[in-house]
């Protein structure tokens, strides 16, 4: 198994096995919103092929906290369905989040199960403040700090970054670098 990073044309393989995933109407999911019109992360989109093409995906959107501290949402996250449970959604995981701290983002977000996240480290507890746009279970709201402390004081609605990606406000206590 081979994680890479993704290219142009894995995105149509990719736009495929979330629609099986999660259903061709995932972009009515809230969490969407966070999205929309922003650019994935630089450098933090992953794929997993095998012989028979995609086998999994994970991608990070850059969004804004309330004090303008840029973080990555972590997802969508996909294993195709006879892949399940080889260990692909962790290693990409830990493959991003190693990159994700490499560049120096201070904080990863996520919705999802936390008996699944909490092995890498994601807790509701780091992410008790924050909110997300949209009807979202609240319970299901984690975080991760890569850098300790990077989230003390953190609350209130996540926003969109800026359409450049927010690499602009990325780091511990940067400032915002205008509309979001
Ligand atoms: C969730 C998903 C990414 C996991 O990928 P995967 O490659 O199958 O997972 P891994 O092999 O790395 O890990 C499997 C382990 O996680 C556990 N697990 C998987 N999904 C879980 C969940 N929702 N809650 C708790 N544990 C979970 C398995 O029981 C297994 O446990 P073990 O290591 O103790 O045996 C994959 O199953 C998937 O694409 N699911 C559908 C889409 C989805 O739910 N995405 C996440 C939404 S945010």
């Amino acid at each position: 198994m081979q994680i890479i990073e993704q290219t142009d044309d894995h995105a149509a393989a990719i736009e495929r096995l979330l629609d099986l995933t999660f259903g061709p109407d995932r972009h009515h999911k809230a969490v969407y919103r966070l999205r929309e019109g922003v650019a994935p992360a630089p450098g933090l989109s992953f794929v997993i092929e095998n012989g028979d093409g995609l086998a999994a995906t994970l991608r990070f959107w850059p969004v804004m906290l309330l004090d303008g501290q840029a973080a990555l949402l972590l997802g969508p996250i996909a294993v195709r369905q006879d892949h399940a449970g080889n260990g692909y959604g962790k290693a990409l995981m830990r493959h991003g989040i190693a990159i994700a701290r490499a560049q120096g983002w201070p904080a990863i977000l996520l919705v999802g199960d936390e008996p699944y996240y909490g092995k890498l480290g994601f807790s509701r507890a780091a992410a008790e403040r924050l909110h997300l746009p949209g009807p979202v279970e609240r319970e299901r709201v984690l975080a991760l700090e890569l850098t300790q402390g990077a989230l003390d004081g953190a609350s209130g609605m996540v926003d969109k970054a800026a359409a450049n990606g927010g690499q602009a406000t990325r780091g511990a206590g940067a400032e915002p670098d205008g509309a979001t």
